[in-house]
């Protein structure tokens, strides 16, 4: 019988922007320029895609690293917090400009965002280090949570794949890079590049998920999957384009919907699934994140991921 040795120490390192979010909620109306207006309601959490894939993986049962860097002061916050899902601080670096915050403000109607980034300004500076790119390729799969730059790409990604790691990339809602037609070359670079409907449109000119579908075979992408909120995602490769939907879920609060998404895809993918069953698990993942407040509070563990995929797909 044949036995598979797993000679890594790591199954994902994720690599991205960490922040400490604040979250005010419940206001009444937007204040006037002087005036205050007082939050029904306040949560401090960890944030940033990269935090919110890293936790979703641990607690799927993944060994995950998570590589960024954060202020000094906020060392025993995170460690602690991290530690409640079981990721460690050992891929973490401390920068010398404070931990990137954001505030998040909401009233019934809309939300805004202040952002300062603090610490992760000097993201793209680390991955020149060549610690942090051996703390990568230690891994089985490396998901990057950030606009990563042509120029790292270039670089990184030919290392990683003579490694034997599998990568994903999800670059956010970073308007300039998915604008930029250089990253092109990244999305055929990276196994699975993951946007949502909005992002792939930006990158396309297009706002139609079959555009995307086209788009993606016309550049060649090695997988074609696009998130597309509720409705689940869309997937395409040789058999065609076709929608996996979501499971339906009692949707609280989206937030982190869409990194939950790329912890449960990678996960599947670690296990060899299919494409069309690494997205399932994706959606499901996705879709249990949307149960309760915060992108980390509904992550799930693997039978309740497994309950749920076999109810909504069959075994
Ligand atoms: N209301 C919902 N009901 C069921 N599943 C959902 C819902 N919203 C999101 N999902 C699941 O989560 C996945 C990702 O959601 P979405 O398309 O909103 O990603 P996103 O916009 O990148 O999210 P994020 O806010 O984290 O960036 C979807 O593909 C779907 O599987
Ligand atoms: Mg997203």
């Amino acid at each position: 019988m044949a036995v598979s040795i797993d000679l890594k120490s790591w199954d994902v390192a994720v690599v991205g922007e960490i922040y400490a979010d604040h979250v005010f909620s419940g206001f009444a109306r937007w204040p006037g320029p002087g005036e205050e207006v007082l939050a029904k309601d306040y949560l401090r959490e960890l944030g940033g895609g990269s935090v919110n894939t890293a936790c979703g993986l641990s607690r799927l049962g993944r060994r995950t690293r998570l590589v960024g860097l954060i202020g000094e002061t906020d060392f025993d916050w995170f460690e602690r917090r991290l530690g409640d899902f079981g990721v460690g601080m050992d891929g973490i670096r401390l920068g010398v400009d404070g931990t990137g915050t954001t505030v998040s403000v909401s009233t019934r109607e809309d939300r805004s965002f202040f952002t300062y980034l603090g610490a992760n300004a000097g993201l793209s500076e680390l991955l020149e280090v060549p610690t942090v790119i051996a703390d990568l390729v230690a891994a089985r799969h490396v998901h990057f949570a950030m606009p990563l730059a042509r120029e790292l790409a270039a670089r990184i990604l030919p290392q990683l794949r003579q490694a034997g790691c599998t990568t994903s990339l999800d670059v956010g809602h970073s308007a300039d890079w998915l604008r930029d037609p250089t990253n092109h070359a990244t999305c055929r670079e990276i196994d699975f590049f993951l946007p949502n409907a909005k992002e792939a449109s930006l990158l396309v000119g297009d706002d139609n998920a079959d555009a995307y579908a086209a788009w993606s075979g016309a550049q060649g992408l090695r997988h074609t999957v696009l998130k597309l909120g509720a409705r689940g995602a869309l997937v395409a490769d040789a058999a065609g384009t076709r929608t996996i939907h979501a499971p339906v879920v009692e949707a609280l609060d989206t937030t982190g919907a869409g990194d939950a998404f790329d912890a449960g895809l990678i996960d599947a993918v670690l296990d060899g699934e299919t494409l069309d069953r690494c997205v399932q698990r994706a959606c499901v993942t996705g879709a249990l994140c949307t149960t309760a407040a915060g992108a980390l509070h509904a992550l799930p563990h693997p039978p309740t991921l497994r309950t749920l995929r076999e109810r909504t797909y069959g075994s």
